[in-house]
């Protein structure tokens, strides 16, 4: 499969070439997630605490992460927890700049949903925030991650229907709810549309707040996006959550 025909293949490039330069996207990150990650969706610092709390505390502990970008996030749970990081992510921009930022106890790969392989039973704990929708087969993936993971560790999903993937009727319609139901692997999930909704609204502000940085910069384009991509929150919440739900999942091996 070549990558470039890819999905925003080569949205996610440009997307991560300016994330590793820009310092307006920088100070917007810290701003509207708490922390700067290079998020480009909706993993604020609440959510990663919620997957710090299921870590386990004990040594040499294995994290994966699915769609790790430039390795920020999994660079903030090493910091908390000592654990040996792992990711993989398509864009060949954001993996570069992963290797170079987190070098010890770090294996970072180019790859793709669907192709790419680890051993079984070797993570503690594996991680994909908003990205899981972008495998072929979502249901065979979601079984190949199973297979990664060690017996008693955890796959922790940050899930959006609405925009990839259509909106179904509620959180058992899910799709992942349906795939995770039809084999019978254990689950909770947390309905977090109304959160979501609020930290769209906080990233239009911040990013007006930093309107006049980006362009500065040159990045006017991001701004623009930026605003494009929370314009649903100008809407009330009653009709944003007839088209959009997001959920976090805590599956259990
Ligand atoms: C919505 S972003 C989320 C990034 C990050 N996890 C976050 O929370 O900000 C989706 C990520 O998945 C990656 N991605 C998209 N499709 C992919 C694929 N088919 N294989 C591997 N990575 C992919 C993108 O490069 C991007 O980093």
């Amino acid at each position: 499969m070549d990558k470039k025909d890819l999905l925003f293949y080569q949205a996610y490039e440009d997307f991560y070439a300016m994330a590793c330069e820009s310092k307006a996207f920088e100070l917007f990150c810290k701003d509207a997630f708490g922390a700067d990650f290079s998020q480009d969706g909706f993993s604020d610092l609440h959510q990663i605490d919620m997957i710090l709390q299921n870590i386990p505390e004990k040594d040499n502990i294995h994290i994966l992460d699915i769609g790790c970008g430039n390795g920020k996030m999994l660079g903030y749970l090493q910091k908390k927890t000592g654990a040996k990081i792992y990711g993989f992510d398509y864009s060949s921009n954001a993996i570069k700049k992963a290797k170079e930022l987190f070098v010890k106890d770090s294996e970072f790969k180019e790859g793709l949903i669907g192709e790419i392989e680890y051993p079984k039973e070797k993570f503690d704990l594996i991680t994909s925030m908003d990205t899981i929708y972008f495998a072929p087969d979502m249901s065979k993936f979601v079984l190949q991650v199973m297979s990664w993971l060690k017996t008693n560790g955890i796959f922790f999903v940050g899930y959006q229907e609405g925009d990839v993937i259509p909106k179904t009727e509620n959180v058992k319609t899910a799709v992942l709810s349906q795939i995770l139901d039809n084999n019978n692997i254990k689950y909770q999930v947390y309905d977090i549309t109304k959160q979501t909704y609020d930290l769209l609204a906080k990233k239009r502000e911040v990013a007006l707040l930093y309107k006049n940085d980006f362009e500065k910069e040159g990045h006017k384009d991001w701004f623009d996006l930026l605003m494009m991509q929370t314009e649903c929150t100008t809407e009330p919440f009653d009709s944003f959550k007839k088209k959009m739900a997001r959920y976090i999942y805590v599956i259990n091996k």
